[in-house]
């Protein structure tokens, strides 16, 4: 009999980020800040968000273009052969608006799949989006998407503007067929 202990190691790995832009950003972020501002600050930065937001399921037409364009998105980050965005969902989107000094501590978002950040309003000091352990930036820039898989740690130093707005959100995979069962 085998009494060795289950451990976990840690391997690295190089992934893919999609950094993309949705052309009708300057028609449609104008709205996308108007409602992350109107809407409640439902958790009162007790989740990995120091900053206003959201409830994670925003449902809203101007969300739902964000959220359908990202999704047919999804193909350009996913390995060849793997191309049917059909079995991919929504998992949850939502709205943050950070103001000076908020800031999003380190977190990654297990099981999911893939996730995105999309830029809505970036003013002059906006803070940029940073994958903890490569230390890659990505800077705020409206309209600017980032597309990644959910498993990579990710976070937001402190911000040094007002009014910075994102909408993120969660992919899941579904697949079509299960063909067994538990
Ligand atoms: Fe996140």
């Amino acid at each position: 009999m085998n009494n060795q202990k289950d451990k976990i190691i840690f391997v690295k790995e190089e992934m893919e980020i999609l950094i993309c832009h949705y052309p009708f950003w300057e028609t449609l972020n104008p709205k996308l800040h108007l409602l992350i501002k109107q809407f409640p600050d439902e958790y009162k930065k007790s989740t990995n968000v120091k900053a206003k937001m959201t409830h994670y399921c925003v449902i809203n037409e101007d969300f739902m273009k964000i959220g359908r364009w990202v999704h047919q998105k999804l193909p350009d980050i996913l390995p060849h052969g793997l191309h049917s965005t059909s079995k991919f969902r929504l998992s949850d989107i939502w709205g943050a608006l950070y103001n000076e000094n908020d800031y999003t501590v380190s977190h990654r978002h297990r099981p999911l799949s893939f996730s995105f950040v999309y830029f809505v309003n970036a003013p002059k000091n906006s803070a940029p989006l940073i994958f903890d352990f490569s230390k890659q930036k990505i800077q705020a820039e409206p309209g600017k998407c980032v597309i990644f898989p959910s498993w990579l740690s990710h976070s937001v130093p402190k911000n040094k503007c007002k009014e910075r707005s994102v909408i993120a959100g969660n992919f899941s995979f579904v697949p079509e067929i299960l063909p067994f069962s538990f």
